[in-house]
Parts: structure tokens; sequence; C-alpha cells
């Protein structure tokens, strides 16, 4: 069958409140412009973010119910712990409320002044939390991810001899651990190599450094390497994600992502005395090492959704959905970031409305137009999240529709697809905005906006 079904259906739903375009042009000016301002009920389709945003399954839900709440040594710890070693063969399992709470941990413990943290491209939150820790954070893409239109299997891959670079530029002495980030978020949710981390591993031996993962989207990047790296066709995704894990010597994972879950998170450690550190630190702010600042019933429903996670028919579902939207808009003459990512569809602003310079805000006054035209949200990735406070304009000013996971259906895609298209057809109407307040920092959450006659 040529037609990708998706792989369940539905027990329960959640009704969608239409608006009409008035009440949408009003929230939206009463939002300043501003996507994070808009009540989540006045939105129709959510595209905002993967994170945290996915559907629970039946067998999660009954795991919710059934948890046990005890403070320490909950089974539902116990089972958790079992099912993470099982995947990634680490025999230390941290569970933590989520992403960020892992790499506070991680980067105080192996952070500081001085100190150089080098990554394919790191994620704002563990940016900010090697920052904060007042160390160094330093990305080393490949040249070709910074192409946008450029068609390559794995641009999310390191550039290894820029790796070994830095460590004979600033010392092995100074970087405490390389971390490397899958799929690569920063960079349109571009996959990595087995090859690639083989040969980071390969340095890192070299030079007896430790390699971390950042593996939120640890599936979705195993099922690319299933899809296109050599080899690698016939073989699980279990094993494949195995090898990846194999490779390093600990990771932060979010399981708002590919653990399935609305809340949750994992710090891996190989290493007996971080492992030791890392339960002191997490008893001290997150809870205590057999629940991490979560709840039984979050333990048990992260346990079953990173099962769930490596069913290939999911996996097979998934990609492909933001591939079916991006063949859609290149289809239809939208720039996008080439090949689509595992998680979203990144669009190029920039070509999009050419009429708009980048100091009137191209990717926001798409995200404007979309909402207004069909109650779709994204999130603007360009002058708006990166500019201000004397930075330097990005050089690319993207929008990005990133898919919660089970969540919505194909028609919902055809209608978005429907919806940029019109859009695009109409966007020499599409009018840039002015800035008229923001905050010190992180604008993006807060600023306002008015739009420019
Ligand atoms: C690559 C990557 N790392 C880390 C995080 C942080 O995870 P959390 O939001 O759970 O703190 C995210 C979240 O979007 C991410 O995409």
């Amino acid at each position: 069958m040529k037609t990708i079904i998706e792989p369940f259906r539905i027990k329960v739903v959640e009704p969608l409140q239409m608006r009409t375009r008035e009440e949408r042009e009003s929230i939206v000016r009463k939002a300043g412009f501003n996507m994070f301002l808009i009540p989540a009920a006045d939105v129709l389709i959510d595209l905002l973010t993967d994170s945290g945003t996915g559907a629970m399954s039946s067998l999660q839900w009954a795991g919710v119910m059934a948890a046990d709440e005890s403070y320490a040594g909950s089974p539902d710890f116990f089972h958790f712990e079992r099912v993470l070693r099982e995947i990634t063969g680490f025999h230390h399992v941290l569970p933590t409320h989520q992403g960020r709470a892992s790499e506070r941990i991680l980067f105080e413990l192996l952070g500081g002044p001085g100190r150089v943290v080098p990554n394919n491209a790191h994620f704002d939150t563990t940016r900010a939390n090697i920052e904060h820790s007042g160390a160094e954070a330093v990305d080393l893409p490949i040249a070709e991810a910074r192409q946008p239109r450029l068609a390559h299997p794995f641009k999310g891959n390191m550039d290894v001899a820029a790796l070994e670079a830095l460590i004979q530029r600033v010392g092995r002495e100074n970087i405490p651990v390389v971390m490397c980030t899958v799929t690569s978020n920063s960079f349109g949710g571009q996959p990595v190599s087995l090859a690639n981390l083989r040969a980071i591993r390969d340095v890192c031996d070299r030079y007896g450094l430790p390699l971390f993962l950042d593996a939120c989207r640890f599936a979705e990047n195993a099922w690319f390497i299933k899809q296109r790296e050599a080899g690698q066709h016939d073989r699980p995704v279990r094993a494949i994600v195995r090898d990846m894990f194999d490779l390093a010597d600990g990771a932060t994972i979010s399981a708002k992502k590919d653990g399935m879950v609305n809340i949750g998170g994992v710090l891996l450690v190989r290493d007996e005395a971080l492992f030791q550190r890392a339960s002191n630190l997490l008893i001290l702010t997150e809870g205590y090492v057999t629940y991490g600042g979560l709840a039984g019933r979050d333990l048990a429903a992260m346990a079953q959704g990173f099962r769930e996670v490596l069913d290939e028919d999911y996996l097979c579902y998934r990609i492909r959905s933001a591939e079916y939207v991006g063949e859609k808009l290149l289809a239809a003459g939208i720039q996008i970031i080439e090949p689509p990512g595992g998680h979203a569809i990144y669009i190029d602003a920039a070509a999009f409305c050419p009429h708009i310079p980048a100091t009137q805000f191209p990717g926001q006054a798409l995200v404007v137009a979309l909402y207004r035209h069909a109650g779709i949200r994204g999130v603007e990735i360009g002058s708006v999240m990166f500019g201000g406070g004397g930075h330097a304009a990005p050089a690319l000013e993207l929008v990005r529709l990133a898919f919660p996971r089970r969540v919505y259906t194909q028609s919902h895609m055809d209608y978005a697809v429907e919806a940029i298209i019109e859009v695009f057809r109409d966007r020499d109407q599409l009018r840039g905005l002015r800035i008229i307040s923001e905050p010190p920092a992180l604008r993006h959450f807060l600023v306002r906006f008015e739009e420019i006659a």
C-alpha cells in the first residue's frame, strides 16, 4: 500500500474550537501579534512545539491509574529503570522533571568558568545551562547544515575535524564533555549518522574525553539511520538505538519528545562517581532518586512511552507526516529547510515574503498570517527569537511548524498545507511588524508588536 496511515485508532477525543476570522483578528491583536500570548483554546491546529504535546496511549493511561506513589522505592521507578536499561544499556538511570533539569545537574557538575563544551548544535536550554555555569558552549555543525536548500542525508552531523581543532586549541583539560544532539533541533530536526557518532567517539577516545548524547529524539534519529545509512536498512530500530547509546558515556533526555509523555526527563551516566554526585544534586533540587521531581504515574507513563516509540510502524508514520507536509509545500514553490526534519518543517520566511526586511520580522509576519487565515499556530525562529539585546541578526528567518506526536491526522495536515499555500498566493499582502514592548531577555515569549501600515 502506498498510503501510510496513522497506526492507531482514536478512543478519546478532544473537541477543537472553531473561531471565525473576525474572532481571530481580535485575538491576535489583543495578544500583540505574539503567538505565545494567544490562549491555546483559541488555536485550531497547534504546531508551536512537539515537546510535551503528544497524546498518550491507552496503556500509558492504564499505567497512570495503576501507578504506586510511594516516596521511596516505588515499583514504577524500578520498572522505568528496567525499561531504560533494556533500551539504552545504561545501568545508572536518574529520572528528572524534564530535559533541562538533566542539563542543569550535568553542567553544575561538569561546567564552570574556563571550560568549553562542544556539540553539533546546542539546543537553547543546553547552551543556557552551560553558560549559566560559566562555561562556553560551541556549535560545530557540518558546513552543509547551514545551507537550507542542500539535501544531505545527515545534516545533523558534527564537523569532526573542527572538534579535533577545538580540542587542540583550548586544551583537552578544558573540555569536560563532548555533546551530540540527536536529532539536531537547532538545524531543522536533522539526523546524525552512526558513522559520525563513531568518528566523534574516536576523537573522544584519542583525547580521553567523555561523550554525552542530548537524546531527546533518539528514536527518530535511529529511524533516519535505518532509512538512509548504508548497511542499516535491515536492522531493527531497537538495535540501532542501542548502537547509538553504546557509543556514549551518558545522555540527557527530555522525555517530552520520544518519551511520548507530557512531562518527564532522564539523566543517564556510566561513571559511578559522576552518578553519585548527580544523585546528590538530584535529591537537593529535584527529589529523591526514585522519583526525581515526578509522580509515580509519570514514571509509569514514561516507561511505556519509551517502549512505544520504538514501534517501527509508529516511526514510519511519524517521519512520513513531516515529509508529507514538506513535499506539498515544496511542490507549491514554498522554500523550506531540506530535507524535512523529523519533528518539524522549517519554512524559509525570508524567501516567502521577500518584500519584508529582517528588521520588520518576516517570520513573525508569516506566523501572524497563518493564525489569522486558518487558526494555525507556528513559531518564528529568526530575528525575533535571536535578535535584540545587541545580538547579530541570525542567518535565517524561519517559521517552524512542529508536529505533536499522535495528535493530528492527515486531514489536519491537508488543512494546514492548504492554508499555507493560500497565504503564499497572497503573500504580497503580508505586512511587517514593529516592536512596541519587549522584555530584557528571551524576548520572543513576551514581546508585543504592531503592524506596519
Ligand atoms: C534538543 C533538545 N534538547 C533539550 C531540550 C530541553 O528539554 P525540556 O524542554 O524538556 O527541558 C529540548 C526541548 O525542546 C530539545 O529539543
